[in-house]
């Protein structure tokens, strides 16, 4: 027997109401056209006045537990993905933990920019497997709006605000694909990257938050193949065909990164997740975004084989296969 993460609840925050490319052709010199030709976005939610990174993470953490039906009070680890935390520090986990009215366990952020999800789920997955933890609520929440120059229409397009989560508890599996939970997670990066998408500001470099500032078109040719290697290692690892997959559930960046990949996969786009069209890039909470929105209607089902898939700045990039 081996120790598995079962996913047993999940939740998602999208604040206020959608802004169109209509809206923000008001703003910027762009077009409804442009934008959904090249991404496939047709709309965003973008936070108000005074919202931050933990309000959204708050309301999507109490989602995943309420449907999980279990109490905060059994959470003992909360790892928050997020590249717009509320403060330099401390983590905006610790603020979640607290307005979860958590008193015990440990919080903390992981940075990883759009592979945050990814990236926390592998960590909270290695500490449940090896009994450090036992119940985990696993966060993506992001504020993107807050960091884009919005005079600069290559990028403040392409992204919206939101949170998502996902809680996992410790269960006995046989060790095989047929168990439920987390089935293997696969970690990259490569730093020769680092400014091909990255903000421009930070606390050490610069004293300030910065912009985001991204080389489309290399982050487009570097997605599509780094997220199919992934996404093959993945299936590899545990011996999966493209064909026994019921659901890819890829970060949401762009329409033709999602489209590229799964025709890589050799996979329906059909079984693809898709919400990029009405949520934008929300970056780390993309995934557990589109992870919801699919439970939530019925498409993913109990026992499905999913897999999931990321790439961000760095680059950092990395997949997991998940039994639902
Ligand atoms: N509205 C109208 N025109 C625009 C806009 C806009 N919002 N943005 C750029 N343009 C113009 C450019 O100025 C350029 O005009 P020019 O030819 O007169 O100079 C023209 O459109 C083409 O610009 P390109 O940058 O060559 O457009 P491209 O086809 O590469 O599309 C895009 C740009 C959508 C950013 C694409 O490169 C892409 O999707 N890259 C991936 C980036 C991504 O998804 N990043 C998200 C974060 S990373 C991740 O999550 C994986």
């Amino acid at each position: 027997m081996v120790v598995r993460s079962l996913m047993i609840g999940c939740g998602s925050c999208l604040p206020g109401q959608p802004v169109s490319n209509h809206d923000l052709a008001q703003r910027v010199d762009t077009s409804d056209d442009w934008i959904v030709q090249r991404t496939g976005i047709r709309s965003r939610h973008i936070v108000g006045e005074g919202e931050t990174t933990s309000d959204l993470a708050v309301k999507a953490a109490q989602q995943a537990l309420d449907q999980a039906g279990i109490p905060a009070s059994r959470v003992d680890l909360i790892v928050l993905a997020t590249t717009t935390p509320d403060h330099t520090f401390p983590a905006t986990a610790v603020k979640v933990q607290a307005r979860l009215g958590v008193t015990s366990g440990f919080a903390f952020d992981v940075q990883a920019v759009c592979s945050g999800f990814v990236y926390a789920l592998a960590v909270a997955d290695n500490f449940v497997r090896l009994g450090q933890a036992r119940t985990a609520l696993v966060i993506g929440a992001d504020t993107f709006s807050r960091i884009l120059d919005w005079e600069d229409r290559t990028t403040c397009v392409l992204f919206g605000d939101g949170a998502g989560a996902v809680v996992l508890e410790a269960s006995e599996g046989a060790g095989t694909v047929a168990d439920r939970g987390v089935l293997s997670t696969h970690l990259h990066s490569d730093g020769r990257h680092y400014e091909a998408l990255w903000v421009d500001g930070g606390p050490s470099a610069t004293q300030t938050t910065g912009h985001v500032r991204m080389n489309g078109q290399e982050v487009f040719r570097h997605a599509v193949s780094r997220l199919s290697e992934t996404a093959a290692e993945a299936l590899k690892a545990n011996e999966i065909e493209p064909g026994q997959l019921d659901w890819l559930v890829p970060h949401q960046a762009n329409l033709r990164i999602i489209e590229a990949t799964a025709r890589k996969l050799h996979l329906p786009l059909e079984r693809a997740v898709i919400s990029v069209d009405h949520h934008g890039n929300t970056s780390a909470a993309s995934i557990p975004l589109a992870l919801t929105e699919a439970v939530g209607d019925g498409r993913i089902k109990r026992g499905d084989l999913v897999l999931m898939e990321a790439m961000g700045g760095g680059f950092t990039w990395g997949s997991a296969l998940v039994r639902w």
